[in-house]
């Protein structure tokens, strides 16, 4: 029997960075949340079979959307970091029918831009290792030092920006973040737990219109992406 194909969409973070009023999922994009755009892309890839959303407890949004109703999505606590909130999400889906061996896509609830290709292309690359989209580096990449010094020109050759979603086996991503943690290891995105654990997840070139809305400049991007690319 196939494997199906759940997700995880940790949304419990504060967005900091972008100095509003409430997280930023909860900020409007063209008359509806990031967080919505979002949840209706991945809704529109229908091997999606359920979407796990780990929320933060004190929540005040979501509950108040027509789409906090759609019979895929269901909610569970978020963590303090995102590796829990992702924890949280996976151990949902365990609870609630899912197997290990099944397939989960983890995808930032701020990147709301995904487009349908990107997630076809990402699931028939689906590997047992893990597989991630990416954007090639384009620009020359400068280190510098704490003064802002520039001290080296790194090669940009194979260097990519990690983006989600991000897809493995249920089991395997979580026995590798697991592992991150028992070992004290951070944990920044999917691949980074898979990697440390020795694995090898593919690159899948992806869009670059699939930006994370972090500042307040990447709403405007986004607007513009989103009525774009679909
Ligand atoms: O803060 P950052 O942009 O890196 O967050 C990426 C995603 O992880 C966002 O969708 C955010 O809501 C989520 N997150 C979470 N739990 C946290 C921190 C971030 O679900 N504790």
């Amino acid at each position: 029997m196939n494997n199906k194909l759940f997700a995880v969409v940790p949304a419990a973070g504060i967005g900091a960075r972008m100095q509003a009023d409430r997280p930023k999922q909860y900020l409007s994009l063209g008359g509806q949340t990031i967080l919505e755009h979002t949840l209706e892309r991945l809704l529109a890839f229908s091997f999606i079979e359920c979407i796990a959303l780990p929320i933060a407890n004190h929540d005040a949004f979501f509950d108040g959307f027509y789409i906090s109703h759609h019979e895929k999505i269901h909610t569970c606590a978020g963590g303090s970091e995102r590796f829990e909130s992702v924890l949280n999400g996976l151990n949902y889906l365990l609870e609630n029918g899912a197997k290990v061996t099944d397939w989960v896509m983890v995808h930032d609830a701020a990147r709301p831009c995904i487009t349908q290709a990107d997630l076809i292309h990402l699931y028939q690359s689906r590997s047992e290792q893990g597989s991630i989209l990416g954007v090639q580096v384009r620009d020359t990449m400068k280190r510098t030092d704490e003064q802002g010094n520039v001290i080296s020109t790194v090669e940009r050759e194979q260097l990519w920006h990690a983006l989600t979603p991000q897809l493995a086996p249920i089991g395997v991503l979580k026995t590798c973040i697991d592992e991150c943690v028992a070992k004290g290891k951070l944990v920044t995105d999917e691949a980074s737990a898979l990697e440390f654990c020795g694995l090898q997840p593919k690159m899948v070139a992806g869009h670059p219109s699939n930006i994370k809305v972090t500042r307040p400049d990447d709403l405007m991007m986004a607007q513009a992406f989103i009525k774009e690319f679909q």
